[in-house]
């Protein structure tokens, strides 16, 4: 009875651990990683006020204490990624991030890639307070191809 009962304790153990493991969100990896391969669009978005989101909500006279800022002024929530990064628009990366997985977009999607829409504008230019309404457009960084 006792060992029965261990024995289904054991397997609930693994299946769980085996199910936390394939379910784990994808981790945000830095835009440095993303410049290896996508020189074009990193070096136009670092000009963008994007990617000076943090410094200037920090310089700001409003500034309070990090969450009610960097929810919108960092890519994660958190200064150790400062700025609204390539994450913030296309999704954590560390599940797309490699060559095998980026060339096929079907499958970069399905790793967490996010082809960005006015949806994705509107999580942070919620058109409360100064948090302005953007219209969606690709203009946020230079391009290495047309858009489709
Ligand atoms: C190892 C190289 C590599 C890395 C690292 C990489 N990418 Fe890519 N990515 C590619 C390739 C190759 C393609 C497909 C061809 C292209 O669009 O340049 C692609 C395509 C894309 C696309 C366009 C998908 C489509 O067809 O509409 C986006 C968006 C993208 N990557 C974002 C990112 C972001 C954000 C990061 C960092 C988190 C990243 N990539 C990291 C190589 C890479
Ligand atoms: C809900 C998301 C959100 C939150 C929370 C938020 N901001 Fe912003 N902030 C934005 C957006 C979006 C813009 C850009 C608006 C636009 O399109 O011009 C912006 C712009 C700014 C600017 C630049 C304004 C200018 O005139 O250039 C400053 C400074 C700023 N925010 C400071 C702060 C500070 C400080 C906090 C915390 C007290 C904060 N923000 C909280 C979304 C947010
Ligand atoms: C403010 C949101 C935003 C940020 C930040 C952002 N992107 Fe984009 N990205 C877009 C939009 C919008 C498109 C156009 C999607 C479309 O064509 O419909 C795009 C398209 C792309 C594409 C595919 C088209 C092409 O050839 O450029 C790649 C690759 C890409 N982004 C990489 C990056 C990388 C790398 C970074 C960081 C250095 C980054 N993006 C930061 C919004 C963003
Ligand atoms: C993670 C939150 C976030 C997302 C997602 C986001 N933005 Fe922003 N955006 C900001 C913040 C914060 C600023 C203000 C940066 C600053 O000046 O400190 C800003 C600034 C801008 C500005 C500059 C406004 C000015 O005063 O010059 C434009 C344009 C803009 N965003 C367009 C877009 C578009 C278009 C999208 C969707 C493709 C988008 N943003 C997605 C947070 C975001």
């Amino acid at each position: 009875m006792k060992r029965a009962f261990l024995v289904v304790v054991a397997v609930a153990a693994i299946l769980g651990l085996s199910a936390l493991v394939t379910d784990a969100a994808p981790t945000y990896i830095g835009a440095e990683k993303c410049k290896m391969c996508h020189k074009v669009q990193y070096d136009s978005w670092a000009q963008t006020k994007h990617a000076k989101a943090t410094e200037s909500a920090k310089a700001s006279k409003e500034w309070k204490f990090e969450a009610a800022c960097l929810t919108c002024h960092a890519t994660n929530k958190d200064e150790a990624m400062a700025g609204v990064q390539c994450e913030a628009c296309h999704g954590a990366g560390s599940d797309y991030k490699t060559l095998s997985v980026m060339k096929d977009v079907a499958k970069a999607k399905a790793a967490g890639l996010v082809i960005p829409t006015q949806a994705t504008c509107d999580g942070c230019h919620d058109g409360k307070e100064h948090h302005k309404k953007q219209a969606f457009t690709r203009e946020v960084h230079a391009h290495k191809a047309p858009a489709k």
